[in-house]
C-alpha cells in the first residue's frame, strides 16, 4: 500500500515570519494526518520553516537544487546544502522551471540524481500543455519525460522517487483534470514505468496530481486508484484550507 503525500508548494510567496505563523497555525490541524504533510518554501524560509516543523509530522521541501556541490554557480544551491540543514524533499523539473528558467529533460535528470545521491526526497514535475493535450500528446510527453527523468537510476532509486503529474493547462487556472482523467495520465505513468523496471518498481512508486487542488476536489482526487496525494500550488498559501486538503 502506497502512502499519499500531500505537498504545499508555496512558489514565490511567504517571508519567514509569515512561514512561522502559517506551521504554528497549521500544526495542530494535521497533527493526526494519515498522509505525509510537505510543505516546499522558498530558500529562505527554510531554516525557519525547518525550525518550527521539528517536533511536529510536517516535513520541509525546497523547490528547486543544483545538482553539482559546489562551484562557481551564482545563485544557486546545492542537494548538500539543502540536505545540511535537515531538508527532506526537493521539488525538481515543475513546469514553471522548464518554462521560465531553461530547466530541461537532462538537467532534471542530473537533478534526480543527485537528489538520491544525498538522500533527498525528489518531487519531479511532468506534465503537458494544452497544445499538447489538444494534440493528442498527452501520453507520449508524459511518460517521456518520466522516462528522461528517471533515467541511469538504481531500480531502488526509481522506486523512491516521487512524480507528481502536473497538465500545465490546469496550474493556477482554477481548471483541474477530472479525477478520471487526472488517474488514466497517472496509470499510464506507472506503465511506462512497469515497462522499464518492472511491475514491482512501478507500484511503489508515489504518483501525484497537481493543478488546481483545492479542499473542495482533493477528497474524490485522492479516491482514484492511481493518485498518491497531490502537489499543492495556490491552495497550500492558506493553513486551513491546506490542512482541509492534506486531511482528505
Ligand atoms: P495550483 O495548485 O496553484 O494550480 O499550482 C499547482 C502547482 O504548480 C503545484 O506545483
Amino acid at each position: 500500500m502506497r502512502k499519499k503525500v500531500i505537498a504545499g508548494n508555496w512558489k514565490m510567496n511567504k517571508l519567514p515570519n509569515e512561514a512561522i505563523s502559517f506551521i504554528e497555525q497549521l500544526e495542530p490541524l494535521v497533527k493526526d494526518c494519515e498522509n505525509e504533510v510537505v510543505l516546499c518554501v522558498p530558500y529562505i524560509d527554510l531554516f525557519y520553516s525547518l525550525l518550527y516543523a521539528q517536533k511536529t509530522n510536517i516535513k520541509i521541501g525546497a523547490q528547486n537544487m543544483h545538482w553539482e556541490e559546489n562551484g562557481a554557480y551564482t545563485g544557486e544551491v546545492s542537494a548538500e546544502m539543502l540536505k545540511a540543514i535537515g531538508v527532506e524533499y526537493v521539488i525538481i523539473g515543475h513546469s514553471e522551471r522548464r518554462a521560465y528558467f531553461a530547466e530541461t529533460d537532462e538537467t532534471v535528470n542530473k537533478k534526480v540524481k543527485k537528489a538520491h545521491l544525498v538522500g533527498l526526497n525528489p518531487i519531479v514535475c511532468v506534465g503537458e500543455t494544452l497544445e499538447q493535450r489538444e494534440q493528442g500528446k498527452t501520453i507520449e510527453i508524459i511518460t517521456n519525460q518520466t522516462s528522461k527523468a528517471l533515467e541511469g537510476l538504481t531500480e531502488e532509486q526509481v522506486a523512491s522517487t516521487i512524480i507528481a503529474y502536473e497538465p500545465i493547462w490546469a496550474i493556477g487556472t482554477g481548471k483541474t483534470a477530472t479525477a478520471e482523467d487526472a488517474n488514466s495520465a497517472i496509470h499510464e505513468i506507472r506503465n511506462e514505468i512497469s515497462k522499464k523496471y518492472g511491475q514491482n518498481i512501478a507500484e511503489r512508486v508515489i504518483i501525484q496530481y497537481g493543478g488546481s487542488v483545492k479542499s473542495t476536489n482533493s477528497q474524490e482526487l485522492f479516491s482514484m486508484p492511481d493518485i498518491d496525494g497531490g502537489l499543492v500550488g495556490g491552495a497550500s498559501l492558506n493553513a486551513e484550507e491546506f490542512s482541509k486538503i492534506a486531511n482528505s
